[in-house]
């Protein structure tokens, strides 16, 4: 086979249950066990055939294909066998999502931080986060059974801080035909340019009052009862797909993650879940020889992953928390549908790397939004949670958990853009006090207006060109050259 052509292998996938270990078909859209109610995640019965190929085959193979010219091969079904290797290729729904770039942090703020990090850009994806990773492949796999089962009517939901709700209706709204995409989200607590995304994908916008809790409950509620295709990270097919953040942060580090450190926040826990086992794959299949570590990072406001790990571990008890205010708005969870899914993989993490391999870390709000602005200030463009990373790397930095020769890799899981509401309650000093954010001046900035449009009289436009110019230079005192 070359890296070109779409892969002959066929793998056998099926659901296992976290909680009682069965086994089930795919034939139909799972999210909890049938027989127990606990999570599942997606498995493949013809995976230990792939490890007899060894490390090096699929190294190469992976690097070659990062080349591939057909769109099946250029998003996430690059490592289309260690991801769900039963999608045809023309199921295959390529959007432009993942491939996104690894930035070194700049060289002063490599020296402010104190270690070697980089950003992974992953609000460089179609809808400006990662989660279009998941989406391509819960999309393809609703093509194939659109396709193969004659589904006439896919009402796909969500309940979103946000960023899924983008996605979905971006996904929904290139497929088309008999999918379709509603969205439900916690009115005034999703930001303005991530509601402008589903509204202008055109699918059905509803709104409730509350937090994303309780919209995620009224969306198991329907999910339970009613058939709909449920598109939250509960659904397995969107783990797989944001698999492949790891393998791509694997690839771009030449396959060698030793001495590697990973920060990711923590919402609803999916992309946790998928990091986590995305490496442990790669591990199993002799990709790579060694676990990078992982820190979790979730604010003080949105905290019970934190909470769980940082109890002893024979008092450890899951208690979801009522979250308040954050600017981390996006990952703002108090019962994350995906802990028992870290719980699970952490454990099997922690025994294959150590107990230092997983941890979870928490910061404060100043942190986060500090977070965020020094980065960008240095030429990066994280969001909030980004930013709620490089608190993280700060915080383990100063408590003693990174080695100077660890390289971290933080996760910004999405476009700045999306937040510049916060950054503007920043600029302006005017977080509401639930938020505890003060701004610090050293990272404030704002426009200067030169004229006021009153005092920009008469309709002599060298005048004002001039004039303009001229304070401009008294403005920033520049010499002049003698010119003109
Ligand atoms: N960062 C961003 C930008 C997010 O949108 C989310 C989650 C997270 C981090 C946390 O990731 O949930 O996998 O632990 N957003 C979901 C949403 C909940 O609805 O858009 P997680």
């Amino acid at each position: 086979m070359t890296a070109h052509t779409f892969p002959s292998h066929r793998g056998v996938m099926f659901y296992r249950c976290l909680g009682c270990n069965a086994e089930h078909g795919t034939d139909d859209l799972l999210y909890i066990c049938p027989r127990c109610g606990a999570v599942l995640l997606l498995e493949d019965r013809r995976f230990p055939e792939l490890r007899g190929k060894g490390g090096t085959y699929w190294r190469d193979l992976f690097d070659a294909r990062a080349a591939a010219k057909r769109p099946a091969l250029r998003g996430i079904f690059r490592f289309y066998e260690i991801t769900a290797p039963v999608l045809e290729e023309e199921d295959i729904l390529y959007l432009g999502e993942g491939n996104t770039p690894l930035i070194a942090a700049s060289p002063t703020l490599r020296r402010l931080i104190g270690r070697a990090f980089a950003f992974k850009n992953d609000g460089q994806n179609p809808s400006a986060s990662f989660k279009d990773r998941g989406m391509a492949c819960a999309f393809s796999y609703l093509r194939a059974a659109v396709r193969l089962r004659g589904w006439d009517d896919v009402l796909t939901v969500c309940a979103s801080t946000g960023d899924t709700s983008a996605s979905a209706a971006l996904y929904a709204s290139y497929a088309g035909g008999p999918i379709k995409s509603v969205v439900l989200l916690p009115q005034g607590k999703v930001t303005p340019q991530q509601l402008s995304q589903p509204l202008g994908s055109g699918a059905r916008v509803l709104e409730l009052p509350g937090v994303f809790d309780d919209c995620m409950k009224v969306v198991e509620f329907l999910a339970a009862r009613y058939r709909v295709a449920l598109l939250n990270s509960k659904n397995s097919w969107r783990i797989l797909g944001q698999e492949s953040y790891a393998f791509e942060v694997a690839q771009a580090l030449d396959w060698n993650v030793d001495k590697v450190c990973l920060f990711v926040p923590v919402g609803n826990a999916g992309n946790i879940t998928a990091v986590l086992h995305g490496f442990l794959k790669l591990h199993r299949l002799g990709v790579i020889d060694a676990l990078p570590r992982v820190f979790g990072v979730q604010s003080h406001h949105a905290d019970p992953v934190y909470r769980y790990y940082a109890a002893p571990e024979a008092e450890r008890v899951f208690r979801p928390v009522e979250v308040t205010p954050s600017a981390a708005q996006a990952a703002m969870i108090g019962n994350p549908v995906s802990f028992p899914r870290v719980r699970a993989l952490a454990e099997q993490y922690r025994a294959v790397a150590g107990e230092r391999a997983f941890q979870v870390l928490q910061v404060t709000e100043q942190a986060i939004m500090d977070g965020m602005l020094t980065a960008n200030r240095h030429g990066h463009t994280a969001c909030t949670q980004g930013g709620e990373c490089l608190a993280g790397l700060r915080a383990a930095v100063a408590a003693g958990l990174v080695d100077e020769d660890e390289f971290a890799v933080l996760d910004s899981t999405a476009h700045a853009l999306k937040f510049m509401d916060f950054q503007n309650l920043y600029f302006d000093d005017a977080f509401p006090s639930e938020y505890g954010i003060k701004a610090d001046p050293a990272l404030v900035n704002a426009p200067e207006l030169l004229f006021s449009s009153k005092e920009r009289r008469g309709p002599d436009e060298n005048a004002f060109v001039r004039e303009s110019a001229l304070r401009i230079a008294r403005l920033l005192g520049l010499t002049e050259t003698g010119g003109g």
